[in-house]
């Protein structure tokens, strides 16, 4: 999964250096960024003309939280690429005003966008950055309540606890605006939600759904986040 979705997004940026990215955090891009990495130790300059912007944060964290959105990405892939500050764009999540902090990525997105290439992970309950379920297809960035399930997998990430009651978030408007995105699962506690966002009614109750709107989007996942997907007795809009 890391292997395909890693040569994927090589590929993209071979064709377009200048691109504008955005990268999920959590466990499952953990190997597509190792793998990254690996492949720039010959390449040292490979994402010099690129640019990140975040794709969710926790509020009342930023990068000096391990466990952080900010500090996954600079540990496993800003800081051993040597992806220079001024090529990132991260929300801040202990900003003095949420809404302005919100404001501010959004204009980022307005004059900067659209994405060039989109890479998500997908949670149990079928969000994408920290869009929730209940969230609309028009939306754009802004400070989210976290459902229970969420909060109780992001205390994984950490090693004390922490108030992970609401988060910040690119929107679907942002993500479906992409040129090109890459959703990934792995294992089989994400087999489940990966057939229910294969098949069920495009909405808001999994906002992953609406990526079946998209256009050029690629779904790569492992045998075990397969294991519910009847292969051949369904032809997916993916
Ligand atoms: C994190 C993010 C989340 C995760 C999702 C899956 O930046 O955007 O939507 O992708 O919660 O998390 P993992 O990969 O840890 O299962």
């Amino acid at each position: 999964m890391s292997q395909a979705a890693g040569k994927i997004i090589i590929e993209e940026i071979k064709n377009n250096p200048v691109s504008l990215l955005t990268f999920a955090a959590g466990n499952t891009p953990i190997g597509i960024l190792k793998f990254l990495v690996q492949f720039c130790r010959k390449e040292r300059n490979f994402f010099k003309n690129s640019f990140f912007v975040s794709l969710d944060e926790w509020v009342g964290m930023n990068g000096s939280n391990v466990g952080s959105c900010r500090n996954t990405l600079d540990s496993f892939f800003f800081h051993p690429m040597g992806i220079d500050n001024s090529q990132i764009l991260f929300f801040n999540g202990k900003p003095k005003n949420l809404p302005r902090e919100c404001m501010r990525v959004n204009r980022y997105l307005e004059k900067m966008g659209p994405l060039d290439l989109v890479l998500l992970g997908v949670g149990l309950n079928g969000h994408i950055g920290f869009n929730e379920p209940g969230t609309l297809e028009g939306s754009e960035c802004r400070s989210v309540d976290l459902q229970e399930s969420t909060q109780k997998k992001g205390a994984n990430y950490f090693d004390q606890n922490k108030d992970l009651s609401q988060g910040l978030t690119l929107g679907i408007k942002q993500l479906m605006e992409a040129k090109l995105i890459i959703l990934v699962a792995n294992g089989i506690q994400k087999a489940g939600i990966l057939k229910d966002l294969l098949t069920k009614e495009i909405g808001s109750e999994i906002p992953a759904s609406f990526l079946r709107r998209h256009p050029n989007c690629k779904v790569i996942a492992d045998k075990e986040a397969c294991s519910k997907i009847e292969i051949g007795a369904k032809s997916f809009p993916f």
